[in-house]
């Protein structure tokens, strides 16, 4: 491709993305109540905002996880037959497949990400380090169906999709996930998978509430996206973060609540607001281990072991594909 046609191709993809989340910020905007996607959290400062949250205290998740890892790595890789590809469900930090890859002899990794730059450096980090792994990253939707790589073909299939990105999903899309990805890995395949659960509503709430404002700033991030891809002019300061834990649906639910009554414009149109009134920007559905066995079983899973930390704060499940 030469110079013209590659900054052209770049601008029509730019073009292309910025249409999707215009798109989805008028209809969004235009409900009652109002929504957001989650998934319009991580531009670049999201996603460095996501890594803080991540270290900080009261966010329990990212740590319990990987101690869990850390501790179960050597029965996981018992569970996983050598020469076996690994294929991740999105790719964020790599600290947690490397303690996979350190224990387990894979010969393939497959990081399915939408967002292909930030994959393919980080495709290329692993594969300096693990020169003996071939490594396919697949520019992919992963909540749609696509397709592994040819390389790949004739290894046995392991799924792992941690930090309980599960609990972005309506229950009904958690199943729909859960049967795709038993159809992309194929028969016999397993999966590792990371879910939180469901526990004492303080820690819950606090883990979305920390005292340095983090989250807050996080979820503010979308707005600030609206302002600055979408024309926006939305006063940041006449909104504010709201996390809570809806106890019947299992879930934390973070809003954006406008302090006052407000008119705003993006893209040329208004949206008014209420005082008080709310932007639903996430949920973060938490599971009983029996509540996820029992959605991984109606999902064309068989639950084949569970390990949480002493606490019970967070849960890894290995998984067989059911026959
Ligand atoms: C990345 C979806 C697992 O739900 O805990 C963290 C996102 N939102 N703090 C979560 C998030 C607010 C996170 N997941």
């Amino acid at each position: 491709m030469n110079m013209h046609a590659a900054a052209s191709a770049q601008a029509h993809r730019l073009d292309h993305r910025t249409s999707a989340f215009a798109r989805d910020v008028v209809e969004g905007l235009t409900k009652h109540p109002k929504r957001l996607s989650p998934k319009y959290f991580y531009d670049a400062a999201g996603s460095e905002l996501f890594e803080q949250i991540t270290l900080l205290p009261e966010y329990y998740p990212t740590r319990t996880e990987l101690g869990i890892l850390r501790d179960r790595a050597k029965e996981i890789a018992s569970l996983i037959p050598p020469g076996a590809a690994l294929v991740e469900f999105g790719a964020g930090s790599t600290t947690k497949v490397r303690l996979l890859l350190d224990q387990c002899s894979f010969s393939a990794y497959v990081p399915v990400d939408i967002s292909g730059d930030f994959l393919n450096a980080q495709a290329r980090m692993l594969a300096a380090d693990f020169p003996a792994l071939g490594v396919y990253p697949v520019t992919a939707d992963f909540t749609a169906s696509f397709a592994l790589p040819a390389a790949v073909d004739a290894m046995p299939k392991v799924g792992f999709f941690p930090g309980s990105t599960l609990g972005n999903f309506e229950p009904h899309e958690a199943c729909a996930f859960l049967r795709s990805a038993r159809d992309i890995l194929g028969p016999g395949a397993q999966m590792i998978i990371g879910v939180d659960l469901e526990k004492d509503e303080r820690a819950l709430y606090d883990a979305y509430n920390d005292a340095a404002g983090v989250t807050a700033r996080f979820n503010l991030n979308v707005l600030v996206r609206i302002n600055q891809e979408l024309g926006g002019n939305l006063d940041l300061s006449a909104f504010t973060h709201r996390a809570i834990y809806n106890r019947e649906r299992h879930r934390i639910e973070m809003h954006l609540i406008s302090r006052k009554a407000q008119t705003v414009r993006i893209l040329g149109r208004s949206f008014a607001f209420r005082a008080g009134e709310s932007i639903h920007t996430e949920n973060s559905y938490k599971y009983s281990l029996a509540r996820f066995t029992a959605l991984a079983r109606g999902s064309g899973w068989t639950p084949r072991a569970s390990w949480t930390d002493a606490d019970a704060m967070f849960s890894v499940h290995a998984l067989v594909a059911a026959e």
